[in-house]
């Protein structure tokens, strides 16, 4: 065996987050988009996710520019919404002595629209100071902060005690890290007999790998979409066997075709989006699993 010399054992200290995770950090610090802002100021719910179902499209139709505008905003939230809801859905049965887990919980209209639903308390957690703060501050506003409590953490180490955690969730989080550990913190977190929810984009594995596409997407949002295989395998690998998948790939794209549409709202990646989704290289996937 050869004893390497002091001066080559030297290393760097590891820092509690990484380079890539102040990236993303800032990033969340830093946005800004009216996408986000605009909507989440109609019912004070801010949702940093896509939409699901068939849009009205008589809005663009309306003649005022002003109210139409309003109505796409609108009408793009309520889209938004319903994604919200559709995951609440698949968390329960919930009682309101449940606790929940909003991974990457964005600025927290999710834990809000779980906790309307269900009585549950919530705790959201997001890499964005900011954020965090932005999330308590609606619910302290909305009268349930005793219910609902966002953190400035990472999602992958928690903090938060062992199985005290009916459900748990990452919509459209899971992106920014490795599945195994993530989905081993929620394995962590969950009771046993405990939901875990992913709404996300993921690539498909039968088109090959990454698409131009689905890169173009990683750079715009400084992530790393995973490919559909690799859920089910990091799942199986942590204790998460699923019960319910969707393809919700279909219903995702009246949203994109509103949002490209929304002169005001626009983030430029939209067509990106569409032809991922048309030519079948990224499909937009709910898998609801429990936790055994
Ligand atoms: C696209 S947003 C989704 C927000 C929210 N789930 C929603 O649906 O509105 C992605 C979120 O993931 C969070 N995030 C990324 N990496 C994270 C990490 N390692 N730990 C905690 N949050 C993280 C970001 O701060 C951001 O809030």
């Amino acid at each position: 065996m050869t004893i390497a010399p002091d001066a080559d054992t030297t290393s760097a200290p590891v820092p509690t987050q990484s380079t890539y995770q102040n990236r993303v950090a800032e990033y969340w610090n830093a946005e800004e988009n009216p996408v986000n802002l605009e909507l989440g100021k109609i019912d004070d719910l801010y949702h940093h996710h896509y939409g699901i179902g068939d849009a009205d499209r008589t809005v663009l139709d309306e003649p005022d520019p002003e109210r139409r505008r309003k109505r796409i905003t609108t009408e793009l939230h309520r889209l938004e919404h319903a994604q919200a809801e559709l995951l609440a859905d698949r968390l329960g049965p919930l009682s309101p002595a449940d606790r929940v887990f909003d991974a990457g919980c964005g600025r927290g209209g999710g834990s809000v629209v779980a906790h309307l639903r269900h009585g549950c308390h919530a705790d959201g957690v997001t890499i964005s100071a900011k954020q965090a703060a932005f999330a308590n501050e609606r619910a302290r506003e909305r009268g349930i902060d005793d219910h609902v409590r966002y953190h400035h953490r990472n999602m992958l180490d928690t903090g938060f005690e062992t199985g005290a955690y009916a459900a748990s969730w990452n919509n459209e989080s899971t992106m920014y890290v490795e599945l195994d550990l993530l989905f081993a913190e929620h394995a962590r977190l969950l009771r046993r007999g405990g939901r875990y929810v992913v709404i996300t984009g993921c690539y498909n594995d039968t088109y090959g790998r990454a698409s131009r596409e689905v890169s173009l997407i990683n750079a715009h949002y400084i992530c790393d979409i995973h490919p559909r295989s690799e859920y089910f395998r990091a799942m199986a690998r942590n204790r998460l066997v699923p019960a319910h998948v969707q393809d919700l790939t279909a219903e995702a794209i009246p949203y994109w075709e509103l949002r490209r549409q929304a002169d005001h709202l626009v983030t430029g990646i939209e067509d990106t989006f569409l032809t991922a989704y048309k030519n079948g290289s990224f499909q937009y996937l709910l898998i609801a699993a429990d936790r055994v």
